[in-house]
């Protein structure tokens, strides 16, 4: 078959699925973009999933093209629709059905960024914002050029980690706007919180969000960065699949502790990113084990290990293991992330190797 033949056959297979939210089929309601099929039968194509939409649908994409005959391998992206502009009564699922989005990809969210890496977790509370803030400190402490999102909608405490509680500066034109980041030791920071009412239910966050997340990217004046971390919220519902949509990111960091290794979480997690197609950097393990205050030595307290087997496990690189530390706690109050405040504790040096080795998988990854 030449490529045109191939290109016809995989047009037909995605004929044949149906969108669950139109009833149309995947070519008639354009949800399939720029479809090339090369000489080496590799298919290549853009898939526009809404953030409503079954997340297995990518995954029946894939293999629907995969088993085709003469197709070698199918390498889509998935994006997120148009988005209609914030503050028009438009948000993600106000999409008229059939409407067809743009055809022609549009350029990066973040074009001046060279890397983004998310950090994210299975469920709250296990040190995910502690590993971020501190991954983008020990970065910037390089004397890289780092900024720290925090994308984390229901708990976002980021600004509070680096000790700056003041709003942003919004600088240009009505409409045109720009959000100027703050800085606080060497990271630039911004929150999604700022674009959140307090008193908004955390139920409502995901949908709003989803609608307005792009543009606020947009006007970010990031300035250039080599690395923007993204602190993720934790879970694998519809806010952090917009999110991984719209920010082309490098790879996620996979944060759990040695409790939470068992539950499914993080495996959930894991299968979340690869259905999107990002990559996952490795797992990492924290409050492994108590750092003894007065010597430093690491106790066993809970037991520690399961993030390294479940890495194993999953083929998945591990970034290595975070004891619980008093230096971690304080730094908490100091404002300021411990490989800052308490650069010689167990859990400042554990980071700063973890530090290193996200930064020479990105690198590996992206040059
Ligand atoms: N290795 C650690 N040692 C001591 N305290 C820790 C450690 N990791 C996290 N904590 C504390 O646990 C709490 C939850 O951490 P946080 O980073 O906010 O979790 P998440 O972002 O996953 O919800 C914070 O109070 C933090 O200071
Ligand atoms: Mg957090």
């Amino acid at each position: 078959m030449n490529t045109d033949e191939l290109r016809r056959s995989v047009m037909a297979a995605l004929a044949s699925i149906s969108h669950p939210g139109s009833g149309k089929d995947l070519i008639a309601g354009g949800h399939v973009q720029n479809l090339e099929v090369d000489e080496n039968g590799v298919a290549r194509f853009q898939f526009l999933l809404r953030p409503d939409d079954p997340t297995d649908l990518v995954k029946q994409v894939r293999t629907t093209v995969e088993v085709l005959d003469g197709i070698t391998e199918v390498k889509l992206k998935v994006d997120l629709p148009q988005m209609a502009p914030a503050g028009g009564g438009g948000r993600q699922g106000g999409l008229k059905p059939g409407s067809v989005p743009a055809p022609t990809p549009k350029p990066g969210v973040l074009p001046d960024v060279r890397h983004v890496v998310a950090v994210s977790s299975g469920k709250g509370g296990v040190g995910k914002s502690m590993v971020a803030a501190n991954l983008a400190a020990a970065v910037a402490g390089t004397g890289q050029r780092v900024g720290l999102l925090d994308a984390d909608i229901y708990g976002p405490n980021i600004p509070l980690m680096f000790g700056v509680e003041k709003r942003p500066n919004v600088s240009g034109e009505k409409g045109n706007e720009l959000i100027e980041p703050l800085e606080a030791h060497g990271v630039r920071l911004m929150s999604l919180g700022f674009l959140l009412d307090k008193e908004q239910p955390a139920i409502m966050r995901g949908p709003l969000i989803s609608g307005v997340l792009k543009q606020f990217l947009q006007q970010v004046d990031w300035g250039q960065l080599d690395l923007l971390v993204v602190d993720m919220p934790p879970g694998t519902g519809d806010a952090q699949l917009s999110l991984v949509q719209t920010i082309d990111l490098d790879g996620a960091v996979m944060v759990t502790t040695p409790q939470d290794v068992s539950t499914g979480d993080v495996r959930r997690g894991v299968k979340m990113f690869e259905r999107v197609n990002t990559r996952v950097l490795g797992i990492v393990e924290n409050m492994s084990g108590l750092a003894c205050p007065h010597c430093n030595e690491v106790v066993n307290v809970f037991g520690s290990g399961g993030g390294e087997a479940l890495a194993t496990e999953m083929e998945l690189a591990f970034l290595g293991r975070i004891p619980l530390d008093p230096a971690v706690a304080q730094a908490g109050d100091s404002g300021a992330p411990t490989v800052v405040s308490a650069p010689n504790s167990s859990a400042a040096e554990a980071l700063d190797g973890i530090a290193n080795k996200v930064l020479d998988t990105v690198s590996v990854l992206r040059a």
